[in-house]
């Protein structure tokens, strides 16, 4: 059984971005349901600004972010930052974006990724969860209301377990992450490239396919991108549980 998602969100919710609340604005409230610490990291669609922050076990985070915002959030795991958010020889062991809580790049492949791309003046919102990029942890997009199509995008399936072995990323016998196929073997028919570029040739394959079946909601490979459709003033991006 998962935790008790309210029960957990009552404990401690902190305030993410900063002390600024937009206006016409957006919460996606972030929730470790993860038996770790996660640093999510957050940048939008030009890359910048980014951010990061620590998120413990159990802890939400409230991040508030301005009308038409456009974004992907990751976690990262086994981090080493100091107090101050980082040293040169700060770094994550999946999902890095460089020695700083705050990211300012993409995660490091292999990483599980949500992408938002919020409507002006609460227009459609489009979200997905892609493991195109491969996978470190379960991630859930969910819009806490709204109107539309508003499925729950991604799952708390986690890959980890049933990973391929020629796929899996290992630290001290654990596995750690999932890599893409078109990450380890980069041949056009993996990755949708050339000849397989087109919707009719790129098609799954035995290692989408494993990807698809751990968590059917999310998107497993370029040729199979999931994008939901809704329009909400809140998403909840939950990390590793939630139904
Ligand atoms: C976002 O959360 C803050 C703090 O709880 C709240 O004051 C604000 O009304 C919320 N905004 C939206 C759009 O739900
Ligand atoms: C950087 O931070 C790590 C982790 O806290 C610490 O072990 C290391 O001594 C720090 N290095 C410098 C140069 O401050
Ligand atoms: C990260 O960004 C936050 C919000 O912009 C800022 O308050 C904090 O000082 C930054 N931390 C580092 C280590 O850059
Ligand atoms: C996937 O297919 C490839 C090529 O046909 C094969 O070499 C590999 O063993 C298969 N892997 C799995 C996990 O089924
Ligand atoms: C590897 O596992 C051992 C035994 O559980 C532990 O003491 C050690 O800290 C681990 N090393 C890393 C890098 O996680
Ligand atoms: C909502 O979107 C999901 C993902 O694209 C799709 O699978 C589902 O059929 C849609 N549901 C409706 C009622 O349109």
């Amino acid at each position: 059984m998962a935790p008790n998602f309210l029960m957990l969100v009552c404990i401690f919710i902190i305030l993410a971005s900063g002390a600024k609340l937009y206006v016409n604005a957006v919460n996606l409230t972030l929730v470790n349901l993860c038996k770790e610490t996660i640093w999510p990291g957050i940048i939008t669609h030009n890359n910048n600004p980014g951010e990061g922050f620590t998120l413990k076990m159990g802890q939400t985070a409230l991040y508030n972010v301005p009308d038409g915002w456009s974004g992907r959030i990751w976690a990262r795991t086994g981090c080493s930052f100091d107090k101050n958010g980082g040293n040169a020889s700060s770094k994550c062991q999946t999902g890095d974006c460089g020695p700083s809580v705050n990211c300012t790049s993409p995660g490091n492949l292999p990483v599980t990724i949500a992408e938002l791309t919020l409507g002006v003046g609460g227009l459609i919102d489009y979200y997905d969860v892609s493991l195109v990029d491969g996978f470190n942890v379960p991630i859930v997009v969910k819009p806490a209301n709204g109107k539309g199509n508003c499925s729950t995008a991604g799952c708390d399936g986690d890959l980890r377990d049933t990973c391929p072995s020629e796929l899996a990323v290992k630290s001290n016998g654990t596995v750690t992450a999932c890599r893409s196929s078109c990450d380890v073997f980069n041949t056009d028919e993996y990755c949708c490239r050339g000849t397989y570029l087109d919707p009719v040739t790129c098609l799954p394959t035995n290692y989408s396919s494993a990807f698809k079946q751990a968590c059917p909601g999310a998107s497993s490979y370029a040729g199979d991108i999931l994008t939901v459709t809704c329009s909400s003033t809140e998403y909840i991006v939950a990390f590793c549980a939630l139904r």
